[in-house]
């Protein structure tokens, strides 16, 4: 039953429409909607002690490391590191006692995130997992499990396991901020109800499925296509840049909107696509500015952004794509929606093998 691809062509597409539901559902183990809070289950260690924060994925997991950095250094003024597992050992970083060691998969069995681990634990950290799956070896050996609810997730490409996997890091920084004396009630009541506000906006984001599905072919005929964000929204650039080449086979990069200027720009011409994810907000006139210099140079920009966002900056695109308007906390949840859908209608446009992609597995359990 649960291997049911139901109305949907491929699992990916199925599980990308799943995420309003998984999201809700993993949040309602970490929200307190009475008490108006966020709430971590018991652990064995006190939150208040965490002096630095070291964050190690691999892949999609590791763009919620990302972006859980922004978000703890903001709210719990904390200092974080993030690392891709397969060079966290090996560059023999420097870990100390009042170290939170966490690691985040949707498998529980990467083989350099589970060596990471144990890396952290030989060297006496506290460790969290964000992790999907609860019978695996990740969520049996970390010292607090932070479980992801999004159900079981075939398809190669990660959609709702990266979504609630934000869901949780937001609850962790939260906790986190509140342990360091750095959010008062109101802060935090604000902080829930922007998350509970999460599961309809991503539902929001999902209607604007057809206009992706009508603006792909343009993309699916590139060969290179570049994804501009900025602060929480640049790992999101470098998740839309991976999920578009795992499965469409085009060769895609992400960039923080202002790096473009350092070396990127040169790649830009008529010929290239340039996906920017820039909704309204404090970073917004940044964003455009970037992306107003790569239009001057013929780049065919598709501007991801909502009705305030395109009304300003909507002109001389190629596509835009209307997202809600939401909180930058809760942005980077759903502006995953649009990156996930174009990758996929594009990569169902060129024919690929959607939730097979070649060379891939689901689980790297190898090093
Ligand atoms: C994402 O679409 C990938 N296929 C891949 O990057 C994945 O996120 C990575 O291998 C980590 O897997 P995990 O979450 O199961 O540890």
């Amino acid at each position: 039953q649960l291997m049911d691809k139901g109305n949907h062509r491929h699992f990916m597409q199925k599980e990308i429409y799943e995420q309003p539901v998984v999201v809700a559902q993993t949040l309602r183990s970490y929200l307190r909607p009475v008490e108006e809070q966020v709430a971590l289950p018991d652990m064995a260690f006190d939150l208040s002690t965490v002096e630095r924060v070291a964050i190690v994925a691999c892949g999609t997991a590791s763009y919620v490391g990302m972006i859980g950095k922004y978000w703890i250094e903001q709210f719990a003024r904390v200092p974080v590191e993030v690392d891709v597992a397969s060079e966290f050992r090996y560059r023999d970083p420097v870990l100390t006692p009042g170290q939170l060691g966490v690691v985040i998969s949707q498998s529980g069995e990467t083989a350099d995130t589970l060596a990471a681990l144990r890396h952290m634990k030989t060297h006496g950290l506290m460790t969290a997992g964000i992790i999907n799956v609860p019978t695996s070896s990740m969520a049996r050996e970390v010292d607090l499990l932070l479980s992801t609810h999004a159900g079981p997730e075939i398809g190669v490409a990660s959609t709702k396991a990266f979504t609630c996997q934000l869901a949780v890091m937001a609850a962790l920084a939260t906790n986190l901020a509140r342990a360091k004396g750095r959010l008062s009630p109101e802060e935090e009541q604000e902080i829930v109800r922007h998350l509970r506000e999460a599961p309809q906006a991503l539902s929001h984001a999902l209607a604007h499925d057809d206009d992706i599905q009508a603006m792909a072919g343009k993309i699916a005929a590139a060969r290179d296509v570049l994804y501009l964000g900025r602060g929480p929204d640049y790992p999101l650039a470098l998740e839309g840049a991976l999920k578009l080449k795992e499965i469409s086979y085009i060769h895609a990069e992400g960039y923080a909107s202002g790096e473009m200027k350092h070396g990127p720009i040169a790649l830009i011409d008529d010929q290239v696509p340039l996906i920017v994810l820039a909704p309204s907000g404090p970073l917004f006139d940044k964003t455009v500015s970037n992306m107003q210099e790569a239009q001057a140079r013929g780049a065919q920009v598709v501007l991801i952004s909502d009705a305030r966002g395109i009304a300003q900056a909507g002109e001389n695109t190629i596509a835009t794509i209307e997202m809600p308007e939401v909180h930058p906390l809760i942005a980077p949840l759903v502006y995953a929606v649009p990156v996930q859908l174009l990758a996929y209608h594009v990569a169902v446009a060129k024919g690929t093998d959607v939730d097979q992609p070649r060379n891939l597995a689901k689980s790297v359990t190898v090093e």
